[in-house]
């Protein structure tokens, strides 16, 4: 007579547990974020983020080396200019930072993927993600701005390009320049569902982006809504989207797994900056075991259903799986 299950015989050892483990990680599903800042002879550590710095142009061949032999295949790329000014125009300039920093990438890497981030709060003296009038962020105006900066990076040879701004209709702006430039074959991956997040604060301090007045809850999402993110997801798909994401990623599990649900898309899931930064402070005191805590969160956004994992631990990832 069985009493109870006894599930504990498929863990008697590793053999079996491997046997029936259910998913696993693996380096091919990695996107790996890159800070490049205007200067010469650059590697600033991101304080906020230990093991992350600020590259410059100059030093980025070198980090680029480092990135293809640690196994990583992609990298998504911010960028902080020389000067920023009112409407962002390093951010759609030919010569601006990024569309520099493709240029040199490819050269030295023409099979590692590159993705950009088009938002112009890296750009603008006032860091908010579009033009400001009058205190209001104008959506219109602003995609305009972002389906430009789109083309200068595809034109400087960017594999896909990322818009995060959150302003409604960046993707059909984009979808549409490029489809007129010849572009077709870029895809779009759109930042869907962007929570309002208080997890952003230390990339904020790496492009050093901080809004110099107000927060961006006019255009980033409220966390208590699950709803309105399929609602985010519904229209960049039917904006032309080819990669719909989820971000932040751990407070939002749930929301992953409901897209992944829900849509066909293949799905992307951003392991933000402050997820990245509480782990590193705690293992610094002591307090966790870097390496299992890590592993953890990213199978758990890995079994919410991500096709892909943008993360800053993909570095240390490479370095315990390989
Ligand atoms: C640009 C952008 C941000 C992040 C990615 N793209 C900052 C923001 O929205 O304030 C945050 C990424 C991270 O925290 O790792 N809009």
């Amino acid at each position: 007579m069985h009493q109870f299950s006894r599930l504990r015989r498929l863990r008697n050892n590793s053999v079996i547990r491997k046997y029936v483990s259910e998913n696993s990680l693996d380096l091919k599903k990695f996107v790996y974020p890159l800070f490049i800042r205007f200067g010469s002879d650059l590697k600033e550590p991101i304080s906020s983020m230990p093991g992350c710095f600020n590259i410059s142009l100059d030093n980025l061949s070198r980090e680029i080396e480092d990135i293809v032999s640690l196994g990583i295949p992609g990298v998504l790329l911010f960028g902080i200019p020389e000067r920023k000014d009112p409407v962002g125009s390093d951010c759609y300039s030919n010569d601006g930072i990024i569309q520099n920093a493709i240029k040199v990438i490819k050269d030295v890497a023409p099979e590692l993927y590159v993705i950009t981030d088009i938002c112009l709060c890296e750009y603008t003296d006032h860091g908010h993600c579009g033009i400001v009038e009058d205190g209001i962020i104008k959506n219109d105006d602003t995609i305009e701005l972002l389906a430009r900066s789109a083309l200068t990076h595809a034109a400087a040879g960017a594999d896909m390009v990322a818009p995060s701004a959150m302003m409604d209709g960046q993707v059909t702006a984009i979808r549409k320049a490029f489809d007129a430039n010849s572009f077709s074959d870029i895809p779009i991956m759109g930042y869907s569902a962007k929570y309002s997040s208080a997890f952003y604060g230390p990339f904020r301090e790496a492009a050093d982006s901080m809004p110099s007045f107000g927060d961006r809850r006019a255009y980033q999402m409220d966390p208590s809504n699950r709803r309105m993110a399929l609602l985010e997801v519904e229209n960049d798909i039917k904006e032309g989207a080819d990669i719909i994401m989820v971000k932040p990623a751990l407070s939002y599990l749930d929301v992953i797994h409901q897209v992944r649900e829900q849509c066909n898309k293949p799905l992307a899931a951003y392991n933000v900056s402050g997820e990245y930064s509480l782990i590193k402070a705690a293992a610094e005191k002591g307090w966790i075991d870097e390496k299992s805590a890590t592993l953890e969160v990213l199978n758990s956004i890995n079994r919410a259903g991500a096709d892909m994992i943008i993360s800053y631990h993909a570095k240390d990832l490479a370095q315990w799986i390989s």
